[in-house]
């Protein structure tokens, strides 16, 4: 397909979309923050948390959801693309997979992470299996940092794509964390191959 055919189509998903709709009127980043609100009313992964890592946040529908739930200035939202600063949070534009910016992260806490929410994704319009393999791999670098600076009782979210990799990540996770959930929330889009992780308690 052409590539002002496919931004076409993008176009008009986009103007049909429901939730694109509503992230307007309640003024998100993005429609994104759907599949974080639902991941939170099964899980109620906010419970009690004071610190929030959000990995890959542009533009910053995660971290707005974020920062409305923890009310304080302890949420970090990283990302390479520059966005707008979000309300209450602390920004980094930067490579997550970067030793130089997991040491910031570690530095702005000074202390264990109650709560890590990862959607990071490479850019999806070119090759499906490629990018399904990439964006397992930033899973994996989320999940490693995770367990090293989550406390006991947190909390780790990420996306990841069914394929190759998935059952891997699974078991890796199944290694660390004691309880370990798939979940595909209603606002992820049906013909994607998006899912979401959801772990709990470090063994
Ligand atoms: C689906 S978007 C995130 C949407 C976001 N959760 C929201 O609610 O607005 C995925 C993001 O992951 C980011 N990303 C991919 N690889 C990354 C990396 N190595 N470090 C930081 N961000 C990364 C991309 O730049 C992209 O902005």
């Amino acid at each position: 397909m052409k590539k002002n055919k496919i931004s076409k189509n993008w176009i008009n998903r986009q103007k049909r979309d429901i939730y694109v709709r509503q992230s307007k009127i309640e003024g998100f980043k993005s429609r994104a923050v759907y599949k974080l609100k639902e991941i939170d009313e099964k899980f109620k992964i906010f419970k009690g948390v004071n610190s929030v890592v959000d990995l890959g946040a542009a533009p910053g529908s995660w971290s707005q959801y974020a920062a409305n739930k923890i009310k304080s200035e302890n949420v970090l939202s990283i990302d390479l693309l520059k966005f707008e600063k979000i309300k209450n949070s602390f920004q980094i534009i930067g490579d997550f997979t970067d030793e130089i910016y997991k040491k910031a992260i570690r530095k702005y806490f000074g202390k264990k992470i109650n709560l890590i929410i990862s959607d990071m994704a490479v850019n999806t319009i070119g090759n499906k299996d490629v990018d399904s393999i990439v964006t397992g791999e930033l899973c994996i670098e989320a999940m490693n940092f995770a367990k090293e600076e989550l406390e006991k009782n947190g909390i780790f979210v990420s996306k990841i794509f069914m394929g190759s990799s998935f059952n891997e990540i699974v078991a890796e996770a199944k290694k660390y964390f004691k309880e370990v959930r798939v979940f595909k929330p209603l606002a992820s889009r049906k013909n994607s191959k998006e899912t979401f992780i959801i772990c709990k308690f470090l063994r």
